[in-house]
């Protein structure tokens, strides 16, 4: 990968180069603008968004058997077994669309997780190491995100009826299609992810903190804004 690093990011501003991202990793809470941020830095940086919880949610529709396993413990708000996540995540990182970086969203959840995915990324001869960006929201702020997140289930926009309501109520700007409430989207289930989240992944958080190549950034400001400061401490980390 190492290579291809000095190459032009795709979508940025035409003649500037840049170099590509590497993997990087999106952290934070529920609802604190993971997979927000992650659809603005694809569009910057044209390296795909594998968000963790958009895979396993794909698996329960298709009813694979992933996806029966994981349609319970998603709906308690629990954490599916670090086992069939990770072999998930293995199975999309082995796609060549990757191989300039990736951003991923809401993995690794888990100190196994992400034992895992440095053990991974050691044994990569060329590769960059990650860098961790955490995004920090407080929580009534995120109770108000996710009771308000409205989901396109085709394009999968993501909308808030509060901060970031579609142009016609109820239906995605870019398809057309009826917006959809995630069914763990309620208070009660909320707050059981933030239970799981402060037990198994503040952890994390800070496991990516004592490695260095980490960031943290304040969530609550602007779309645009949260993401030009995840490019630049971005930037800034790969020098
Ligand atoms: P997952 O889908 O990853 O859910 P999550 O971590 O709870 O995070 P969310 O997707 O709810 O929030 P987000 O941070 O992406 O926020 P968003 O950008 O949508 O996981 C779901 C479940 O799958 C888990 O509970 C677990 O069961 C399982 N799972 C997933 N990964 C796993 C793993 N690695 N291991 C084990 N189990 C796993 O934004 C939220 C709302 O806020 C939106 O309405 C948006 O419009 C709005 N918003 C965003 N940014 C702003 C802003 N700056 N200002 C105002 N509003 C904003
Ligand atoms: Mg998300």
């Amino acid at each position: 990968m190492s290579s291809s690093c000095s190459t032009v990011s795709q979508g940025r501003e035409e003649g500037r180069k840049t170099p590509l991202p590497g993997p990087i990793l999106l952290l934070g809470a529920p609802g604190v603008g993971k997979g927000t941020q992650a659809k603005e830095l694809v569009k910057l940086w044209g390296i795909p968004q594998i968000s963790t919880g958009d895979l396993l949610r794909a698996n329960v529709a298709q009813g694979t058997e992933l996806g029966r396993t994981a349609k319970e413990i998603m709906g308690r708000g629990e954490l599916v077994p670090d086992s069939l996540v990770n072999e998930m995540v293995a199975v999309r990182l082995a796609q060549p669309d990757t191989a300039g970086g990736y951003i991923l969203d809401g993995f690794p959840r888990t100190l196994v997780q992400a034992g895992w995915l440095d053990g991974r990324l050691a044994a990569q001869v060329t590769g960059l190491p990650v860098v961790a960006v955490s995004i920090k929201v407080d929580y009534n702020q995120l109770l108000r995100r996710i009771t308000g997140r409205r989901n396109c289930p085709v394009c999968q926009s993501i909308y808030n009826v509060y901060g970031k309501p579609p142009q016609k109520e109820g239906f995605c700007d870019v398809d057309g299609a009826a917006l959809a409430q995630r069914a763990d989207d309620t208070e009660k289930v909320f707050e059981e992810r933030m239970r799981a989240y402060e037990a198994s992944t503040a952890p994390v958080v800070e496991h990516y903190r004592a490695l260095g190549r980490f960031a943290e950034v304040d969530g609550d400001r602007p779309i645009a804004e949260i993401a030009a400061g995840i490019v630049a401490v971005v930037e800034r980390l790969r020098q």
